[in-house]
């Protein structure tokens, strides 16, 4: 009998280690993928501590792809199964006429779900060419209601912009909105209360995401701070909470406040991995596909859209491999974890 470890050219075994025939993207864990996140710029007028330097080189215009180029890669993607997408940057509305990618992605059959992650600052002037172009879901990224405490988080002050922007995004008619905050222990305890009044009064869903270590500063675990503590503060000072029905497939846990007046929801990314549920891959704003955030490798999809062959075929066999070459999941809870050389602004949260 054949010892375990050696080396094979057995077809029918080495068929076993390659993507499955199906045109849908399967994971060698069995996970399905039908979820694209989209990074449309690297660029951002914010400079948020947990996301990304100081001092950063963009990439140039011509690194961009372009939106038919973005267009054509959805198209492709969408062929295997990808029905849900979300653009996001760095600051997406940074990148001119981001409308008018909205209104080429609306019209792509299997695309049922399109939706925009931003922080908010230049959405007041935009929120209307966006919805007009078929957008409905927003998320808005915003970490406390103090411009003081804005201003030390962010490096740039903006926050009645952003308050200004989900105002506007409100009255044109966007929902579901999200405002979605990054917990930081030592920031947060002051913002939790505050920002769930002010979403139940707005009627926006908050979501309180764990700091995770992807961004330019040194990440510590003592300075995440939990879910459950979270949860806690608001059920004691707020409203107390109900668990409500969650999409399996999405990272955040929501509950409800017992007086119906609203929901919250929680992204454990530290202290309940969610790996084993991901549905996620993402195209960076230069063209590079990521099966994961915190990937360290990358397929070259920019190179073959611009290979001036028709690349539709080629592509959608990279997108396939990359799925399948997915990990289990990420492990910074563990001394392995080795942090990417790209910080989030130039991944696309
Ligand atoms: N940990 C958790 N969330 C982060 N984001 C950016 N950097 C981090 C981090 N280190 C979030 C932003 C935004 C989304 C795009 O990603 O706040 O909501
Ligand atoms: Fe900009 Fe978002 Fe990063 Fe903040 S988290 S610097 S808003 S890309």
């Amino acid at each position: 009998m054949r010892h375990p470890l050696q080396l094979t050219s057995d077809p029918e075994v080495l068929s076993a280690f390659r993507p499955p025939p199906s045109a849908l993207l399967t994971d060698s864990f069995g996970r399905r993928h039908n979820n694209l996140r989209i990074s449309v710029t690297d660029r951002c007028n914010l400079r948020c501590t947990y996301c990304m330097p100081e001092d950063v080189t963009f990439l140039e215009r011509s690194e961009l792809l372009t939106f038919e180029e973005i267009a054509q890669f959805v198209r492709v993607a969408a062929s295997l199964g990808v029905n849900k997408v979300r653009l996001t940057g760095g600051e997406p509305l940074m990148r001119k006429g981001l409308h008018k990618l909205v209104q080429m992605l609306v019209p792509i059959p299997g695309i049922t779900d399109i939706g925009l992650t931003t922080n908010g600052l230049l959405l007041a002037e935009q929120a209307a060419e966006l919805f007009d172009a078929g957008l409905r879901r927003l998320n808005v990224s915003l970490d406390t209601l103090d411009p003081g405490r804005f201003r030390e988080l962010s490096r740039r002050d903006g926050l009645d912009r952003v308050l200004a922007g989900l105002d506007a995004a409100k009255k044109v008619g966007f929902g579901p909105i999200k405002v979605n905050a990054v917990a930081i222990r030592g920031f947060a305890e002051h913002d939790v209360v505050p920002l769930a009044r002010y979403c139940r009064e707005n009627g926006f869903e908050l979501r309180f995401i764990e700091y995770m270590p992807i961004g330019a500063e040194l990440w510590e675990r003592n300075k995440v701070f939990f879910a459950q503590e979270i949860l806690d503060l608001i059920g004691r000072d707020v409203c107390s909470l109900n668990p409500t029905k969650s999409d399996p497939t999405a990272p955040a846990v929501d509950y409800e406040y017992s007086d119906g007046n609203g929901r919250v929801g929680v992204i454990a990314s530290v202290s309940r991995p969610f790996c084993e549920q991901c549905n996620r891959l993402r195209l960076t704003a230069d063209g590079k596909v990521r099966n994961c955030l915190f990937a360290l490798n990358e397929a070259d999809a920019k190179s073959l859209l611009r290979s001036g062959n028709s690349p539709d075929t080629a592509l959608a066999e990279m997108i396939r491999r990359s799925v399948w070459e997915k990990w289990a999941g990420h492990d910074f809870n563990t001394a392995q974890f080795v942090k990417p050389n790209r910080t989030m602004h130039s991944i696309g949260g």
